[in-house]
């Protein structure tokens, strides 16, 4: 019989990943407790990561078409249009309220023990917290990530922020250096883009997105051009130095080996992320770790030592908070006696700028590096009667299968909804449809996802009926 303080699975960190391990756990019979050392359930995506950074995506971008595209629609504003940046932060953070309290909801509904405070593993059956001890037949860490720093950047969250202090800005900077061209730095960049600022993304390599096909890539990078955003390439910082003023960003331009000192109102590094596992006494139990940092697991999430298990940023594989969910769900079930897998090549990416950007599977430089052959079929929005009706008609539908079987192998958009329409062809590839499979479903008229079925018709024989 199970005794107070001991559980079947002791769960650390009550992120994307953590609670919903914690919450399915529950449900297939196993009595759980979840450590969490935020105030409030959610982790990084949650409380300061993927909710409150779309939703000032939207309001942003609600602001940037009152201002400059209602009037495409014949709708004109009388008198000033004003931006109310308190309100849209209140709005936010009512948003992230309502979803961490939704969680808090949901671990006491599946009846998970669940405490606030910081963890350390003792050992493989038991964690600490706050000098209490909890015995466990099995610990999950799921403590996620932090942003990666660099040296002489030091980030005070005020004026050199990280994307932390980015969500809180209490006025719209007129200039604004972004370090780093990934998906945290284009959304936010984004974001005080919409509202004012004068954005400046300083990018180490030579296009932004480094992991996106690379046709989609320069279509984002025109798009995010003729929105005013500026791009220096090829450009390394070094350091930052915060004056009265303003902050000097101190780069150099790695081809030309020419120094340059910048000055902006605000800088944001956005130069990636690092598993982070501080603090819970891995170093004494000998966890193994990869040569990146991550914890090293096998295909059950177990680590080195028996009886701990890890999932989400801290593990391999892309940091999304839907990869972290896939394996916290998956983990759960493994330990509950089932086995069934995550299905790495088929996790999607989304970039929530506008227009945005989603994937799954390869690009075709990939498949190139790989010498796999494939066939592509690509379909532009300006053909789709629904982008036409919405003025949504950048960007396409690019389908990759294979020249043998029309397996699909990749679907990229660029467009309107892309994170959405991702959703059928992540469906599609998971259940190993060909290209002409797709390309024969009926699909609902005027909608972007009639682009998905010509997309895949181009790919599969060549040719579609609307283009
Ligand atoms: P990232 O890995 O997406 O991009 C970092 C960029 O910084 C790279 O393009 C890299 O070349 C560049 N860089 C590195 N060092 C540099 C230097 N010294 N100077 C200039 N550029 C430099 O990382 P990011 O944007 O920080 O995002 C972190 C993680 O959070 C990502 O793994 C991403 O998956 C996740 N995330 C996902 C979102 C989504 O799903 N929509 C949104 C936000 C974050």
């Amino acid at each position: 019989m199970i005794k107070q303080n001991e559980f079947d699975l002791i769960v650390i960190g009550g992120g994307p990943g953590g609670y919903v391990a914690a919450i399915r756990a529950s449900q297939l019979g196993l009595k759980v407790m979840c450590v969490e050392k935020r105030s409030t359930p959610g982790g990084t995506c949650l409380n300061v990561g993927c909710i409150p950074s779309k939703t000032l995506l939207h309001s942003s971008h609600l602001y940037d078409q009152s201002k400059n595209h209602l009037g495409d629609f014949g709708i004109s504003i009388k008198g000033e249009l004003k931006l109310d940046l308190a309100k849209m932060m209140k709005n936010k953070n009512e948003a992230v309220a309502k979803l961490t309290y939704g969680v808090d909801s949901l671990l006491k509904k599946n009846k998970i023990f669940y405490i606030n405070g910081m963890a350390k593993i003792i050992d493989e059956e038991c964690v600490q917290v706050d000098n209490e001890n909890y015995k466990s037949k099995s610990i999950l860490i799921a403590t996620g990530s932090k942003p990666t720093n660099i040296d002489r950047i030091d980030v005070d969250e005020k004026n050199v922020v990280t994307s932390t202090g980015a969500l809180e800005f209490d006025r719209v900077p007129k200039t604004m250096a972004v370090i780093g061209g990934g998906y945290i730095g284009l959304e936010l960049g984004s974001v005080w883009s919409r509202l004012g600022a004068e954005v400046t993304v300083i990018e180490f390599t030579n296009s932004i997105v480094p992991t996106m096909d690379k046709d989609t890539a320069q279509i984002f990078l025109k798009a995010l051009q003729s929105q005013g955003l500026k791009f220096l390439f090829k450009t390394k910082v070094n350091a930052t130095t915060v004056k009265s003023k303003h902050v000097e960003v101190d780069c150099v331009n790695l081809d030309k080996k020419e120094k340059s000192i910048l000055e902006f109102d605000k800088v944001l590094l956005a130069v990636g992320r690092r598993p982070y596992f501080e603090g819970l006494g891995l170093d004494a139990l000998d966890v193994e770790i990869n040569k990146n940092g991550t914890i090293k697991v096998d295909s059950n999430f177990s680590t080195s030592i028996k009886g701990i298990y890890a999932i989400g940023d801290v593990i391999e594989g892309p940091m999304l908070a839907h990869k972290a969910s896939a394996e916290g769900h998956i983990f759960a079930e493994k330990l509950a006696g089932k086995n069934p897998q995550v299905n790495y090549g088929c996790i999607p990416a989304v970039i929530y700028t506008e227009p945005e950007v989603a994937w799954v599977g390869p690009t075709e430089q990939e498949l190139e590096n790989k010498e796999i052959p494939f066939k592509k079929g690509i379909f532009p929005f300006t053909a789709n009667a629904r982008g036409k009706t919405t003025g949504e008609t950048t960007g396409n539908i690019k389908i990759l299968s294979h020249p043998k079987t029309d397996r699909l192998l990749a679907v990229h958009i660029i467009g309107a909804h892309a994170g959405e329409l991702i959703g059928e062809a992540v469906t599609a590839i998971e259940a190993g449809f060909s290209a002409e499979d797709l390309s024969l479903i009926c699909h609902a008229h005027p909608t972007l996802s009639e682009s998905m079925k010509e997309a895949a018709s181009l790919a599969s024989i060549g040719k579609t009926l609307h283009f």
